[in-house]
């Protein structure tokens, strides 16, 4: 008798789940959109944005319709999205940042005569232009022993770096080839484990360290620990790549040195679609983007350099490539956001920095290797109030991609070391 009963009940049960279903995804639907459009205060002077540039938190899911269509009668032209997930959120823990993260340093960064002093100590002069693509790497362990996050007190440590740098030991010919280095690396972790109680007691989950060069890579390969647990703070961070664990490590901003001219051309002054130079490489993808577009005369695509300065590209296209070569990771997108160019972002797999609070998609144009051939259609079709809003966000979001001897503000060594502040609190063994 029971069974012909249970089938209406079953029928009722489910009604009452999708009910619950579609209440709770509503209200996550309506949480979200409400959160996630709250406004940066936008500090930025940007003189020809309109007045009517929304500044107040906006709910775009009821009035979406209602604001565009006035936006577009009255012709103010511009809505934008903020480009932060939820600014509010990420501001609020940021400073809870400042306030309370320590970082712990190994002594071997301040050994001036040991005899890998080369290796450890940071960099002599990093404005040296021979640097490079490895600024970064440079500029992180300056900015790190010029902060307030420095403690020389392990016990009220977070997190603990351990200061060798990748281009440094690339440039010395004690270690120089690949296998080398990831020798070092792991004597050098070996060699901490056993003085300190530190590494022991996390088994390396509490300690970082960085690099840009791309040999880096492989640099944790030789110690497994150090490449299971640590956290490696990359500027090659592809999820493509074996040892690179995107929601472990970091995602570092590669930026070119002597990088800081203000001046701007504004979007009007951009007669230019595109930017783009490089060598093809070995990369298809460069490969085929120049086979197609290096003839297109509203493009500057070329194969190698062009033939005018390189910067004279940035400043004239409204929009720059950054298309994988080799690597994921150049210094083009840091290149183009410094001269007011919107990112055009070719290279599938990369771990964008900073993307866990950066809306990528609010400032630059993410597209794939498989789009390459549609690239004119994908930006023609950009409306042009779309364009000045991914060109103001920009205005707003380079101040990240920027390094300071003494770090300050919202800079690319901040915004690191939030990303480090994130994956604090691993449970360690006391080490008294
Ligand atoms: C910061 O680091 C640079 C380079 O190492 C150094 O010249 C400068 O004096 C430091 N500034 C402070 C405030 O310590
Ligand atoms: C850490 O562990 C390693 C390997 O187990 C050991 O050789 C070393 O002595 C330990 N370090 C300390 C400080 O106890
Ligand atoms: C900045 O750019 C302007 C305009 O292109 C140029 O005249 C100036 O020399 C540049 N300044 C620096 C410090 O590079
Ligand atoms: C572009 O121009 C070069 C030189 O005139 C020519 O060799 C090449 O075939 C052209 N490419 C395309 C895709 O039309």
């Amino acid at each position: 008798m029971g069974r012909p009963r249970l089938l209406p009940h079953l029928h009722l049960l489910l009604l009452l789940l999708l009910c619950s279903l579609a209440i709770s995804f509503y209200c996550y639907y309506y949480y979200y959109y409400h959160e996630s459009l709250l406004s940066p205060s936008a500090t930025t002077h940007f003189t020809f944005l309109p007045s009517s540039y929304p500044r107040k938190p906006i709910e775009i899911h009821k009035h979406q319709n209602q604001i565009l269509q006035t936006l577009t009668k009255d012709n103010r032209g511009l809505f934008a999205q903020p480009p932060y997930h939820n600014w509010e959120i990420f501001r609020d823990d940021f400073n809870q940042m400042l306030k309370n993260f320590k970082i712990f340093v190994y002594p071997d960064a301040f050994l001036p005569s040991a005899p890998f002093a080369n290796i450890f100590l940071p960099h002599p002069n990093p404005l040296d232009a021979k640097l490079g693509n490895y600024f970064s790497e440079h500029m992180f362990k300056i900015s790190l022993l010029n902060s307030s996050l420095l403690t020389s007190n392990p016990h009220e440590a977070h997190l603990f770096f351990m200061p060798f740098s990748i281009n440094a030991l690339r440039n010395d010919p004690r270690v120089r080839s690949e296998p080398s280095i990831a020798d070092f690396v792991a004597g050098y972790t070996a060699e901490i484990a056993q003085k300190f109680k530190f590494w022991n007691a996390s088994k390396g989950a509490d300690h970082f360290f960085v690099f840009c060069h791309s040999v880096g890579r492989d640099a944790a390969s030789k110690h497994e620990d150090l490449h299971y647990n640590a956290i490696q703070v990359a500027c090659s961070s592809t999820y493509f790549h074996r040892l690179y664990v995107s929601h472990k490590d970091i995602a570092l901003p590669q930026v070119w040195p002597h990088l800081l001219n203000q001046t701007l051309i504004s979007p009007n002054s951009r007669t230019r679609l595109i930017f783009f130079s490089g060598r093809a490489q070995n990369s298809r993808v460069r490969q085929e983007l120049i086979a197609t577009w290096q003839n297109d005369t509203s493009m500057d695509v070329f194969s190698g350099y062009p033939p005018f300065p390189v910067e004279e590209g940035f400043k004239r296209s409204r929009y720059c490539l950054h298309v994988k070569g080799y690597e994921v990771n150049t210094a083009r997108i840091s290149n183009a956001l410094n001269y007011g160019c919107v990112p055009v972002i070719v290279s599938d797999h990369y771990d964008l920095p900073f993307a866990n609070v950066l809306d990528w998609t609010k400032f630059a144009v993410i597209v794939s290797h498989g789009d390459v051939r549609f690239l004119k259609q994908i930006l023609m079709s950009i409306p042009r109030k779309t364009y000045i809003g991914l060109y103001s966000n920009l205005l707003i979001v380079r101040k990240h991609f920027r390094w300071h001897a003494t770090p300050r503000g919202y800079d690319a060594f901040h915004m690191t070391a939030y990303q480090l502040w994130l994956r604090r609190g691993i449970h360690s063994f006391s080490f008294v």
